[in-house]
């Protein structure tokens, strides 16, 4: 039986698993995807070439590139019963509950002999990877009565969702800071949603049915949902009011009220992931017009490094994420299945990883039931 004093609620600080897929330092905000720094990642690879990366261990060489790319655009279309499944879904639903039934289904399309073929296992990431954007863009727009849009094989995977979206395609600079935002959510070490892909797979489930319980874990307010609460947030603070900012700041941590998009359990310093978001949103703001809630944002991040940065609490990625999102045209309720679409290839990377040195999981517990009790008969109790 398992000693009370070596339970830690959320499993805080509990290792769950060997694994060389990310490295994480949250003192110093060091990030690194299979050795290379996040920054640099960010600044010289595509999300297609970080996919590799995670999902195979090694950057690939041009040729490898080449093919897996391929290999993904001529996955992108779905299926027409998957289009008319989410037909006669509700609109009114939220688009991560759209996006793990579509992915739970897609199990019964794309059956395979078993997780241990590494054929099967192959095409099934490679699928899974190219029809998440697939899935969220047609749900966008059969939700509003629009036909999906076919994908266009001419455009790099950031590019092509954006036009799977909106019909047109987006100017260089909006693609790639999509591009970049993608290389950004791709994985993060052992999070909920990974453990929970970590868990699904070591069943040796299939991958369709880890996907789906990992979209399942990141759809909730304590995990993925967060950068769209900052939104929600930031809207509560007048327009073109910075001096307000640190009245309502104040108010809300005297009312011990968390301010969304900041802290971090593994972070006491600022999130890299949201320094090169903030960058780039400066970059699209630059071109396309500044938007009033960005200045509201750096002036609550200014005052909230006066006020909790003792703390050790800054902007986490999802501080500036939503905001760059909502001025690319995006609704806020997408902003989560966005985050799935890119955190699929981290996922992938955990289950492969798990698949290599595979033992179910199965923890123990700490048992604070009764034990032993008599059954009474229904009319006697
Ligand atoms: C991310 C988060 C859940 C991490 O939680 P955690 O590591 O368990 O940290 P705790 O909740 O124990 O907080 C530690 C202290 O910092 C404070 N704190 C943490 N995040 C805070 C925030 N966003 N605003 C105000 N105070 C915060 C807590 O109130 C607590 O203060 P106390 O010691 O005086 O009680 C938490 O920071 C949070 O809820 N942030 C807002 C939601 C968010 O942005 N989530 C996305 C994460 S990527």
């Amino acid at each position: 039986m398992t000693e009370h004093s070596a339970y830690q609620p959320g499993l805080a600080n509990v290792p769950a698993a060997e694994s060389s897929v990310c490295y994480l330092d949250g003192s110093i905000g060091k990030l690194q995807y299979r050795g290379y720094p996040i920054e640099v990642l960010s600044d010289k690879s595509t999300f297609e070439e970080v996919a590799y990366l995670l999902l195979f261990g090694q950057l690939p060489q041009r040729a490898q590139l080449e093919s897996f790319d391929a290999e993904l655009r001529r996955a992108r279309p779905i299926k027409f019963p998957l289009i008319d499944m989410m037909k006669v879904l509700p609109e009114t639903g939220h688009p991560m509950a759209a996006l793990s039934s579509v992915v739970a289904a897609m199990s019964m399309f794309y059956p395979g002999d078993h997780v241990a073929d590494p054929k099967f296992r192959r095409e099934c990431a490679v699928r899974l990877v190219a029809n998440f954007p697939t899935v969220v863009a047609a749900w966008q727009r059969i939700r509003n009565g629009d036909e999906p849009i076919r994908a266009r094989a001419d455009l790099g995977h950031a590019a092509n969702f954006l036009y799977m979206l909106s019909g047109e395609e987006p100017e260089p600079l909006v693609a790639r800071t999509m591009d970049v935002a993608m290389i950004l959510h791709a994985e993060h070490q052992m999070n909920a949603s990974t453990f929970s892909a970590r868990v699904t797979g070591s069943s040796l489930a299939d991958p369709f049915a880890v996907a789906a319980a990992a979209v399942g874990t990141l759809s909730g307010p304590l995990h993925g949902g967060a950068n769209e609460e900052v939104l929600k947030m930031l809207r509560t603070i007048p327009d073109k009011q910075p001096h307000l900012v640190r009245a309502w700041a104040e108010d809300r941590l005297a009312r011990k009220e968390k301010i969304s998009g900041f802290g971090h359990r593994e972070y006491k310093v600022k999130d890299p992931r949201a320094t090169i978001l903030q960058k780039l949103s400066q970059s699209v703001f630059e071109k396309h017009g500044a938007t009033p809630i960005y200045d509201i944002a750096t002036e609550l991040e200014r005052q909230m490094a006066e006020l909790t940065g003792n703390k050790g609490i800054y902007p986490n990625v999802d501080f500036y994420s939503g905001i760059l999102y909502e001025k690319m045209g995006i609704p806020t309720d997408l902003f989560t299945p966005i985050f799935a679409i890119a955190r699929i290839s981290g996922w992938l990377a955990h289950l492969l990883e798990q698949l290599q040195n595979n033992r179910i999981f199965r923890p123990s517990q700490v048992w604070t039931g009764k034990a032993d009790r008599e059954f009474v008969a229904i009319d006697r109790r």
